[in-house]
């Protein structure tokens, strides 16, 4: 006969019975919704058919994203190797999450299937590089665009419009090759480009939306943000002209 739980803590309390307070409550824990997940062997069974199912999805997507890394550190050794400033300070990559692919589904009304997925949502893969000024942005939008084997299928400047928030930042999606399992798939990644003024400024915004989102503190930040972004961007532009100045007089 199998043990329980009950035994188990009976047999090492050497009889002495403290089978209500010792007892682990287990389906507490347990999302309600979700059937027979008290089961080992379903849970295995789920893991295991959860891993066959999106492990190799993600690992193409996954292939994708260090494709563009590696083309992007090819760029950069050859500004070090040519001993000039190097465009790229650095390079921050992520993986959509299922759920937020999910979300994501339902906010532009599609199925939500794996493969309405795949063909609907183009930033599953995100790979983000951040410049040390705004004329690098470009320096690596060009590079990117040189290189005959990668497709850019979308691009927004929000440098030239920024949003109405203050949001800056260069928005491309490239399609790059990928041979996994014996195919060749055009995946598409997005790539974000930005200044680090603009990184500064987008990730501090970001952090206080979601504070914001949380408290619902009902104060309206945007008009504050966005003079924020307006003094952040000054300075940058102040700080890429003494460079502009000190690189053409090398
Ligand atoms: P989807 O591509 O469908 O998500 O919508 P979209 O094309 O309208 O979005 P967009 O390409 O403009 O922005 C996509 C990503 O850029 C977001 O996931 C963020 O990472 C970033 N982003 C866009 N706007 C903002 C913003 O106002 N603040 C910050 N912090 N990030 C932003
Ligand atoms: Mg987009």
């Amino acid at each position: 006969m199998k043990k329980t739980t009950k035994d188990i803590i009976n047999i090492k309390k050497d009889d002495v019975t403290y089978e209500h307070e010792e007892s682990l409550e287990v389906g507490g824990l347990i999302p309600i919704d979700v059937p027979d997940v008290d089961s080992m062997e379903r849970i295995v069974l789920m893991k295991d058919q959860f891993s066959r199912t999106m492990d190799p999805i993600l690992s193409m997507y996954n292939a994708a994203m260090n494709e563009t890394t590696a083309r992007l550190a090819v760029i950069k050794d050859e500004f070090r190797f040519r001993n000039v400033r190097c465009p790229i300070h650095h390079i921050d990559t992520r993986l959509k999450s299922l759920k937020s692919i999910l979300g994501k589904l339902q906010k532009k009304d599609l199925d939500l299937s794996l493969s309405v997925a795949c063909n609907n949502i183009y930033d599953i893969a995100g790979v983000r590089v951040v410049c040390p000024y705004v004329k690098d942005v470009y320096t690596i939008r060009d590079r990117i665009e040189a290189q005959d084997d990668i497709r850019i299928m979308e691009e927004k400047d929000y440098i030239q419009n920024p949003k109405r928030n203050g949001y800056r930042s260069l928005h491309l999606v490239i399609r790059i090759p990928v041979y996994f399992m014996g195919k060749k798939q055009l995946v598409p990644v997005e790539l974000q480009i930005r200044s680090l003024a603009m990184d500064l400024w987008a990730s501090l915004e970001h952090d206080l939306k979601y504070k914001n989102l949380h408290q619902e503190s009902g104060i309206d930040f945007t008009a504050k943000l966005y003079e924020c972004s307006r003094l952040i961007y000054q300075a940058e532009s102040e700080m890429e002209q003494i460079n502009d100045l000190l690189e053409d007089g090398q």
